[in-house]
């Protein structure tokens, strides 16, 4: 039997991408494959939390004993993060959401006709930004994924979004970010304290994050 220090607890995790309809067959999406996400909820089940999973599309496994509730876009995500909201101590958002979608999604599937095919894209809701915004008691983690100028990105993204602790990747190391079974991340508080963490399995970044949390729950009430 292992530590249950998040027994009692609901812990909300959101995993993988979206995918913004084109057309009947087609869709915008990214590389996010679930693997970060799903270590959290695992992780944070383990230890005894009651875990609420709001997954985009993975060919991963359902965490046995968790309840997963998947969705394909970032609407979809939005309404059923916010479903669950008020009832949750932790959130915790792994899930890599698109930040536009096309503006209408076409009926039939759009047939090859000119040499070129514009898109026109429209902003989705950013949903930890909304979380942010409403948030009471709740203990709100974000990821960052980045490609550059990772510590100021990810820490905009912190205060912006009004979060207590984000985790920050820079996607382009080979180890780290999308699809990968490692993880190399820098973990960054709201009292701008700034750990590095070296190469580890994506289950050991969500063993050592929740733990964080947990020092962050205990230090809360
Ligand atoms: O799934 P894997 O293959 O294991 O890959 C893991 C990962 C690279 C996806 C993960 O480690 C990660 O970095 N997740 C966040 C990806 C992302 O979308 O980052 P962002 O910097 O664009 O967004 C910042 C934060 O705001 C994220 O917590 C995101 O969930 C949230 N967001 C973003 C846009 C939006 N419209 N709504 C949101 O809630």
């Amino acid at each position: 039997q292992g530590n249950r220090d998040l027994a009692g607890k609901r812990v909300l995790v959101t995993a993988a991408g979206t995918r913004e309809p084109i057309d009947p067959v087609r869709y915008i999406g990214n590389h996010s494959s679930g693997k970060m996400g799903y270590a959290l909820a695992e992780a944070a089940a383990a230890r005894g939390a009651e875990v609420i999973l709001v997954s985009g599309p993975s060919s991963l496994a359902c965490p046995a004993g968790i309840t997963v509730t998947k969705v394909e876009t970032a609407a979809q995500m939005r309404e059923a993060v916010l479903a669950e909201f008020d009832t949750v101590d932790v959130v915790i958002k792994a899930a890599a959401v698109a930040d536009y979608r096309p503006e209408t999604a076409a009926d039939q599937k759009i047939k090859k006709t000119g040499n070129t095919l514009t898109l026109s894209m429209i902003k989705n809701p950013d949903i930890l930004r909304e979380l942010g915004e409403r948030k009471k008691h709740q203990l709100l983690i974000g990821f960052a994924a980045e490609t550059q100028e990772l510590l100021s990105h990810a820490q905009e993204k912190l205060i912006k979004k009004n979060l207590d602790m984000i985790v920050a990747n820079d996607v382009t190391l080979p180890g780290a970010g999308f699809n990968t079974d490692t993880n190399i991340v820098r973990v960054i508080h709201k009292n701008g304290q700034i750990e590095e963490l070296p190469q580890l399995t994506k289950r050991q970044v969500a063993e050592i994050l929740i733990d964080k949390i947990c020092v962050m729950l205990t230090n809360y009430t």
